[in-house]
This record gives C-alpha cells, sequence and structure tokens, in this order.
C-alpha cells in the first residue's frame, strides 16, 4: 500500500480508466433528501446555508452516509460569486435565483478585490469535509464558469433561453468583455483557493452552454474556460478539472480540444454514439442518465445505465446524471442506481 490512498474518481479524471465506474450524482445533496430538507428549514436562506461552514459540510457530506458514492461535491452555489461581487442575489422559494441585473453601466462597480474574504466560508466548509471523508473518496469543488453566471448576472433569474445575456454580449461587446474578465480572474482565485482548501478536482459548471452559434460558443464559452484552466494550472500545476458544457452539442469536439480540461460532462442528449465518435479515444467523459429515468426507476433507469456504461468501457468513464437530480427522486431507485453502476 502506498502512503497516498487510491481515489478512484481522481484517478478516472486523470485518465484512469477503471473496471467498474466510479459513480457521482449531480446535485447529490438536496431536497430529494429528508435529512437535507430538515436542516435547510431551520436556517434563514440558501445561502446563509452556502456560507455556514459547519451546516454546509454536513449537507454535503448527507448523500455518502446513505449510498457509497465516490465523490463528495462541495454544498454551494454558482451565485455565490456574483454574491461575493457585491451584486445583490436572492433565492425565492418557488422562483429560484433573483439578482438586480447588472448593466453596461454597473459592471465597473462589480467589487472582485472583495470576492476571496466573502467567500472565506466557502474554504472552510471544505477543510471541514475533507475532514470527516474517507481517503478513498474524491472531493470536488466547483464554480460557475464566466458565461453561465453571467446570464444569471445580466438577466436577473433563469430564462429558458438566455436572450437578454445573448442580446447583451451582442450589443455591448466591451462591457461583456470587461465582465468576462472579472468573472474569469475571480473564478481562477476562487478555485485555486479551492485547492488549497482540500479540493481534489474541480468542475467548471457550464449550465448554459446552449443556444448559442459557434462564433458566440467560441467566445463566451471556449476561451473564458480555457482561460481558467490556463490561471488555475499557472498556480496548481496539474490541477485535475472537469468541464460541463450542458447543451454544447456539435460544439463539443472543439470544446474538448480548446479549453484543457481533463474529463468532460455529457448531457443527457448527447447521443452515446456521437460522444464515443467525436470525444478522443482515451479522453474522459462523465454522465449521462437522464435525471428522469431516475424518478422512474425500474427498467427504463437499468436498461439506460447499461447501454451508457457500455457505450463508454473502452474509455475512463464517470457515472453520473446528464443534469442535477430533481426533488422528486425516490431514495430506493438512487441505492438502486448506485448498486449497479458498482456491482453490475
Ligand atoms: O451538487 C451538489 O450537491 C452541490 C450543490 C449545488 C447546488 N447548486 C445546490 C443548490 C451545485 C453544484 C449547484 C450548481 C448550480 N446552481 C448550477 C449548475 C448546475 C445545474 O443544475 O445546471 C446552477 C445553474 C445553479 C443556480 C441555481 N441554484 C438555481 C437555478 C437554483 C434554483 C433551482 C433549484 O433547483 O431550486 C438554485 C438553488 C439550489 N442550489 C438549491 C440547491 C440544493 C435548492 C435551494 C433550496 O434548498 O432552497
Amino acid at each position: 500500500m502506498s502512503a497516498v490512498a487510491h481515489k478512484p474518481l481522481l484517478a478516472t479524471v486523470l485518465g484512469e480508466r477503471q473496471e467498474r465506474p466510479p459513480i457521482w450524482i449531480m446535485r447529490q445533496a438536496g431536497r430529494y433528501l429528508p435529512e437535507y430538507r430538515e436542516l435547510r428549514a431551520k436556517t434563514n436562506g440558501f445561502l446563509d446555508l452556502c456560507y455556514t461552514p459547519e451546516l454546509a459540510a454536513e449537507v454535503t457530506l448527507q448523500p455518502l452516509r446513505r449510498f457509497p458514492l465516490d465523490a463528495a461535491i462541495l454544498f454551494s452555489d454558482i451565485l455565490v460569486i456574483p454574491d461575493a461581487l457585491g451584486q445583490s442575489v436572492r433565492f425565492e422559494a418557488g422562483e429560484g435565483p433573483v439578482l438586480e441585473p447588472v448593466s453596461a453601466e454597473t459592471i465597473g462597480q462589480l467589487q472582485p478585490e472583495r470576492a476571496l474574504e466573502h467567500l472565506a466560508p466557502v474554504f472552510e466548509t471544505l477543510r471541514r469535509v475533507r475532514a470527516g471523508l474517507a481517503p478513498d473518496k474524491t472531493l470536488i469543488g466547483f464554480c460557475g464558469s464566466p458565461w453561465t453566471v453571467a446570464t444569471y448576472m445580466i438577466g436577473g433569474r433563469g430564462s429558458p433561453d438566455q436572450a437578454a445575456a445573448r442580446l447583451f454580449a451582442l450589443q455591448h461587446p466591451q462591457a461583456f468583455a470587461a465582465l468576462m474578465d472579472v468573472l474569469v480572474q475571480t473564478s481562477i482565485d476562487y478555485l485555486v483557493a479551492q485547492f488549497a482548501a482540500g479540493a481534489d478536482v474541480v468542475q467548471l459548471f457550464e449550465s448554459w452552454a446552449l443556444n448559442l452559434d459557434d462564433e458566440a460558443f467560441a467566445r463566451q464559452v471556449i476561451d473564458p474556460n480555457r482561460r481558467i484552466v490556463e490561471g488555475v494550472r499557472a498556480r496548481v500545476p496539474y490541477a485535475p478539472i472537469i468541464g460541463f458544457p450542458r447543451g454544447a452539442a456539435g460544439n463539443i469536439a472543439a470544446y474538448v480540444a480548446a479549453t484543457g480540461v481533463n474529463a468532460v460532462g455529457l448531457d443527457y442528449a448527447t447521443p452515446l454514439e456521437f460522444a464515443a465518435k467525436h470525444v478522443p479515444a482515451g479522453f474522459t467523459v462523465q454522465g449521462n442518465l437522464d435525471p428522469l429515468r431516475l424518478v422512474a426507476g425500474g427498467a427504463q433507469m437499468d436498461g439506460r445505465a447499461r447501454q451508457i456504461i457500455a457505450a463508454f468501457a473502452d474509455r475512463p468513464h464517470i457515472f453520473n446524471l446528464g443534469h442535477g437530480i430533481v426533488p422528486e427522486t425516490p431514495i430506493a431507485h438512487v441505492e438502486r442506481l448506485v448498486d449497479l453502476v458498482k456491482n453490475g
């Protein structure tokens, strides 16, 4: 035995294929768990939970107490970045996030110099989780990718087509570039600090990589993600990074080739054959079960999970959903899925 424990999920990110794929579940801590709902009901709000290390660490570990998952993911949110930059961010029950939108005139008022101090509780959460985590489990940190975070900062809330942010990028290219610069630099500092606090791997959540033509995709998705990967690696050499460009579709090969991520998360609409063909052989993939199959369970879940495992059997593969788990998910189905992935 070497002194350093083998972490199958981390090893897979770094390109080592495992006999069975390791597994974690996107948004694995959350409302489908009664113990999360109970703890959440006692807090003063969702952001408060994110900034209270004792509780955030507890919530991070909750899913691992129930299921033999291979990783814990930091409990936080992608919108702590605009909050840390001084933008007003609220989470409203039944509505999701609500922000005071930035404009071409107010982007200059963001305060990157205060961001890391504001995010200090997140680093404390990571240190606590690290201390409570078995040595073979991987600790995943994360941030939202600049474009995805910008869609909320500009639009003020989630939207089905991100029209406000897409139009802003076209009509105010200079202000948009300035916003990307702030987000790239803040994200680099944030992720470097997450590694220092104990993260083994970080994931870049580009949840709104869809609805972009290839020119916009290159400018708004590929370029900022590439700059983050380079900026982090300049300070944390060989930092293991997973990119999740949800909806990248035909842009996936360009994303993989140009960003420098170690592994790519596939959304559930990515055909298995397409991924096998357009993500280079030997490159690590993560995904990509439809979260609603986990709600349905039974043959709809088992059959597709087996297809996914078979499709990526010849390369390093991390099993996951193709987007976040939904609150209606029965816990028994999660137990079954983890057992199927681990034991066949
Ligand atoms: O995966 C985990 O367990 C870690 C925690 C995590 C959360 N959000 C907790 C959360 C992570 C990794 C995220 C990322 C996140 N947040 C993304 C990217 C991933 C994705 O799903 O596309 C995005 C787009 C957000 C922004 C966000 N946060 C939205 C749109 C919402 C409201 C919708 C919803 O699901 O409620 C949130 C709130 C949120 N983030 C909750 C949780 C557990 C629910 C809030 C609550 O408990 O009241």
